[in-house]
């Protein structure tokens, strides 16, 4: 946990409530410039409370991504703030970000990224041993059991399925405990059964081990496992669904895409 006192003029609170995990405040992001220019988040304002699962949905392009590259410190804003806990990212060097991302911040993607000529066990340990520090062995085999991939241990990525390498992926983004897990999609390229026991590991990890998660999806069903749904629109807060069932969740759609598309019978397309 982070430990620093200062705390940021808009979030002292005076009900004695813990600062939220991660927060976005004004948070913008635009790309390109003149006509060119896209504003991909359009001052974002969005706290996520600690041991929490949170997923963000939207459609595509509305900024999913860059409001989980931008509060994990992957990639800078245009304009705002983001912070995980009392540490605001948007005022850290290279290399202050560099050791953030290392220590408090765990990423999964939607292709795994594990390194091919790795087996399982390496890539799972190489960013702590790479950062100089000790693998907690005992952490490591009680992730490794959890997410059944014990026995996978001294295989490559080419060995495994998909579901199992994004399994390592998971492991790997946890073993160093960081104070956030993000996940872009991490069951976008795997099957339902994969993504099952995918989804009920990062449930399991929040409800059982404490962590908080923030994870994008496209599938209702997959959002359903997490304790809130955030919903985007061209690069807004559109909504939100606390205790998301399936159902919720196309309802919360539906009324996103009938917003965005204003023409007449659009709103009857199905999903
Ligand atoms: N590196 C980039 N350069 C230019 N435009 C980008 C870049 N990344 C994203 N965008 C644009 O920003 C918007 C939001 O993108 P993104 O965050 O990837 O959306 P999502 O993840 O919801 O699909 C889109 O219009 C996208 O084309
Ligand atoms: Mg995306």
């Amino acid at each position: 946990m982070d430990t620093t006192v200062f705390v940021p003029t808009d979030d002292t609170r005076t009900d004695g409530r813990a600062v939220a995990a991660v927060r976005a405040r004004s948070l913008t992001k635009t790309y390109g410039s003149g006509a060119a220019q896209v504003r991909a988040l359009d001052g974002v304002d969005v706290d996520f409370e600690g041991g929490r699962f949170t997923a963000i949905m939207g459609p595509s392009g509305s900024g999913k991504s860059t409001l989980m590259h931008l509060l994990a410190g992957l990639d800078s804003a245009t304009s705002g703030q983001a912070f995980i806990g009392t540490t605001e990212l948007t005022g850290l060097g290279d290399k202050e970000l560099t050791l953030l991302r290392r220590d408090r911040v765990g990423f999964v993607f939607q292709q795994f990224n594990l390194l091919p000529m790795f087996a399982a066990e390496q890539n799972i340990t190489l960013p702590v041993e790479l950062a100089g520090g000790a693998v907690d062995r005992e952490w490591l085999a009680t992730l490794t059991r959890t997410l059944g991939i014990e026995d996978r241990l001294t295989h490559r990525p080419a060995e495994m399925s998909g579901g199992q390498q994004q399994r390592v992926a998971i492991a790997r983004a946890l073993i160093a405990k960081p104070d956030v897990v993000f996940a872009d999609e991490p069951t976008g390229n795997l099957d339902s059964r994969s993504g099952a026991q995918v989804l009920s590991f990062l449930r399991r990890s929040v409800r059982e081990l404490g962590r908080t998660i923030i994870m994008v999806t496209h599938d209702p069903a997959a959002a359903a496992y997490a304790d809130r749904v955030i919903l985007l629109a061209d690069g807004r807060i559109a909504g939100e669904i606390s205790d998301p069932t399936p159902e919720a969740v196309l309802a919360g759609l539906d009324a996103l895409r009938s917003l965005e598309a204003p023409l007449a019978g659009d709103a009857e397309v199905g999903a």
